[in-house]
């Protein structure tokens, strides 16, 4: 059996923890309170309990701190097989822990190329692959110079960290000039655990125009493989916002193959050689245009999402090959569709102060799962990034149009229930296929 280091989890990312426990392999996981606002607290404590050694990382500033860290745990590097994390913010401490101690890792130098999104796109550019017009800026003036360069819109994005609480998608110079006027404000409302990766690089983009995608690509060192691509849900007014998915992507099969391909390309040209990477796409008028290359697997319900109707456990398949374990690599065969969508308030507002204890259950009846964190009379956040929501609820049905549409509608009975107005979901642009999912 082998051993485990997790440098912090995920919310769903528990389930990683969980698998390698039930396939009997030690597991020490090193966690820090300042990320305790990316799960529940159910979900940070289960992660503690199923762990059998852990400990809370001070301020790590070196991996050297991470290394004081993991033998403050009772474990030696010499134990050790495998060092990852499924949490964005811990991804580049796992991998220069990895590195340090010699053991299987994600290359440090591939994450540090994915999470630099100039450095990212530079890499794409040198290796002839397709990408958007960008430019890294420093100040306000230069990237309003970039912006008139590339030609409006353009997006205007922190280069490291997630970063949509600092996003602003630009039509013109004055909304370049808005972005940099409310930054402070803006970092401001961010937790620590968020704020403190940004530096002060902003990159500017060309807009890509059309639906997002997403795939997973694995890498077990050898090959790259796609396991699996959904149709991203995005905010109507404010498309920086993620709010679902849906899987499969709708797309047919040459589509499918491309944006696949295109995906892979991007985890090697990156050198993202093992683990499990969520690569961000939107599909224009020319083909699929990279957003994001994340140099771990999706975090959020997107992996219990794909695993409601895949023949693997995503979980598994990801300590598998950390592991250098497990079935050789293939994309994932789906036996039904599944959707998911984000509860989440369009403005700030204060719950219903009558809301029954069961009020949630006959909306559970109707998904097939789904979870909600609402005090009755307490307040609820307007959502601004990917933490802000207090539910969640997916439906699984014969086909991505069907699974989408139970979504929506139990989505709106909510809304009505509630009387919070929730974030809405655009639409798609691409026509969708009809009939039951094929197995791949
Ligand atoms: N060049 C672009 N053109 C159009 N939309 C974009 C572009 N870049 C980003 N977006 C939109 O903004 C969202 C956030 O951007 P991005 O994924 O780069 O940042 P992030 O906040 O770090 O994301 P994550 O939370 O996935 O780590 C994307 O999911 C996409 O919807
Ligand atoms: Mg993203």
């Amino acid at each position: 059996m082998s051993h485990l280091v997790f440098v912090e989890t995920s919310g769903s990312g528990v389930n990683a923890i969980d698998y390698a426990k039930q396939a009997g392999h030690t597991v020490t996981y090193l966690y820090s309170p300042r990320y305790d606002f990316t799960a529940s607290p159910h979900q940070r404590r289960l992660a503690r309990k199923l762990a059998d050694r852990t400990a809370e990382m001070p301020d790590v500033r070196t991996p050297g701190d991470l290394l004081a860290a993991l033998r403050a745990a009772g474990t030696r590097p010499g134990e050790v097989d495998a060092v990852l994390s499924t949490l964005a913010f811990c991804i580049p401490l796992a991998a220069s822990l990895a590195d340090l101690i010699g053991v299987r890792g994600t290359p440090p130098e591939g994450v540090a190329t994915a999470r630099d999104k100039g450095r990212c796109r530079r890499a794409l550019a040198r290796a002839g692959l397709p990408s958007l017009a960008f430019s890294v800026v420093g100040s306000e003036d230069e990237a309003l110079a970039a912006a008139g360069r590339i030609g409006y819109p353009v997006i205007v994005k922190p280069v490291l960290g997630v970063g949509k609480g600092a996003t602003t998608i630009a039509h013109e110079p004055a909304h370049v000039r808005d972005h940099f006027a409310g930054l402070a404000g803006n970092l401001d409302h961010l937790p620590a655990g968020m704020s403190a990766h940004f530096d002060e690089r902003f990159i500017v983009e060309e807009l890509a125009i059309g639906d997002l995608y997403s795939v997973e690509v694995a890498s077990d060192g050898r090959s790259f493989v796609p396991l699996v691509s959904t149709i991203q849900k995005t905010g109507l007014h404010n498309p920086v916002l993620e709010l679902g998915c849906t899987v499969p992507s709708g797309l047919d099969g040459a589509a499918e193959r491309e944006l696949g391909t295109y995906a892979t390309q991007v985890c090697r040209t990156l050198g993202l050689t093992l683990g499990i990477f969520h690569v961000e796409m939107i599909r224009t008028a020319r083909g699929f245009r990279l957003t994001e290359a994340n140099p771990r697997m999706a975090g959020g319900a997107l992996p219990e999402t794909v695993n409601a109707v895949a023949d693997r456990d995503m979980f598994a398949t990801l300590i598998d090959l950390f592991l250098g374990q497990g079935a050789p690599l293939a994309p994932l065969r789906l036996s039904a569709a599944v959707s998911h969508s984000l509860l989440a308030a369009a403005e700030t507002t204060t719950v219903r102060g009558d809301l029954a204890p069961g009020w949630f259950d006959p909306f559970l009846d109707r998904l097939h799962s789904g979870w909600v964190r609402l005090e009755p009379g307490g307040r609820v956040n307007a959502m601004r990034g990917n933490f802000d929501r207090f539910g969640m609820i997916r439906a699984v049905d014969a086909d991505p149009v069907r699974a989408e549409e139970s979504c929506a509608a139990v989505k709106a009975d909510i809304e009505r229930c509630l009387g919070i107005p929730l974030v809405p979901e655009a639409g798609h642009r691409s026509p969708w296929p009809s009939g039951p999912v094929r197995s791949a």
